[in-house]
């Protein structure tokens, strides 16, 4: 059976990724973020996962308003670079793993969860930029990546229970999957954080750091945060954080923090970063 080795929490600061592709990482306001990712990088490298389960959302680049799956996963061989305004980034293009995703969509819509099917899907900073953040700039990613793309854009998105109880039915997927793929699960976006309106520039360090407490040692409580209080405490964007229960819903009830790091501010947003295996 496939092994599920780890989840990674991730923010996709869109600065980040233009910071790694224009040479900018040993700049004064950027070198202390990128120093506290060396030891994340390192444990990438030890565990090196054959695929990686991205849990992210697009921003406009693949879906727009004429269409809003609240699930979409991608089955496709690669994913190209999404232009998102001022071209794709120059990152290499995401090889898929169509063998795991369609053992995936099986299986996740015959245990109740009816995911919208893609086949055909660029992919933007919510998925590359936590990919950079992990893995740097290689020519080539070193591992396959099965993009699945959660609506936290128009509401209602879904719930963070929906998002843990998604993490628990990929988990069943994971282990019913005959290969020997080593599998990393990524929850990405977050941590506060609003780009508009009265409030932009938002962070609230005091809710980030009690979600990731509660994400290690009670995730079935975090789970029941409800989407206003996500909209009062991390401002309008914090409500990404649901897709980091879809990660911690894929471990096991008891799990060991094997790294965090957090950095005030990114752009306008509190990053975050956190590793968990299996205790
Ligand atoms: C920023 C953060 C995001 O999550 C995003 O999608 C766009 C911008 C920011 O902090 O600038
Ligand atoms: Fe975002």
């Amino acid at each position: 059976m496939a092994l599920l080795v780890g989840g990674v929490g991730c923010s996709h600061v869109p600065a980040v990724g233009a910071a790694i592709d224009n040479d900018k990482v040993d700049e004064p306001y950027w070198a202390p973020y990128f120093a506290k990712l060396e030891p994340a990088r390192a444990w990438m490298a030890e565990v090196r996962p054959d695929v990686c389960i991205v849990v992210y959302n697009d921003h406009a680049s693949a879906f727009s308003l004429e269409v809003i799956p609240t699930f979409a996963l991608g089955l496709a061989d690669e994913f190209p670079p999404a232009d998102e305004g001022y071209g794709p980034r120059p990152v290499p293009v995401v090889q898929g793993h169509p063998e795991l995703a369609w053992h995936l969509a099986e299986s996740l819509i015959l245990d109740e969860f009816d995911l919208t099917l893609v086949n055909e899907m660029p992919v933007d900073h919510g998925l590359t930029v936590p990919l950079s953040v992990m893995f740097g700039q290689p020519a080539v990613w070193p591992s396959r990546v099965i993009p699945l793309c959660v609506n936290v854009v128009q509401y209602p998105p879904p719930t963070g229970h929906r998002c843990y109880r998604l993490g628990q039915a990929i988990r069943r997927a994971v282990d019913a999957f005959e290969g020997d793929e080593r599998v990393v699960v990524f929850g990405t976006g977050g941590m506060s954080h609003q780009l508009q309106a009265e409030r932009a520039g938002l962070i609230n360090v005091e809710f980030d750091t009690a979600f990731l407490d509660g994400l290690v040692s009670d995730p079935d409580g975090i789970a029941r945060i409800a989407h206003v209080e996500y909209l009062r405490e991390a401002g309008s964007e914090g409500i990404e954080l649901v897709m980091w229960l879809v990660m911690r819903g894929a471990l096991g009830a008891q799990v060991r923090e094997v790294y965090r790091a957090t950095h005030v501010p990114t752009s306008t947003t509190h990053n975050g970063l956190l590793i968990l295996e299996e205790a």
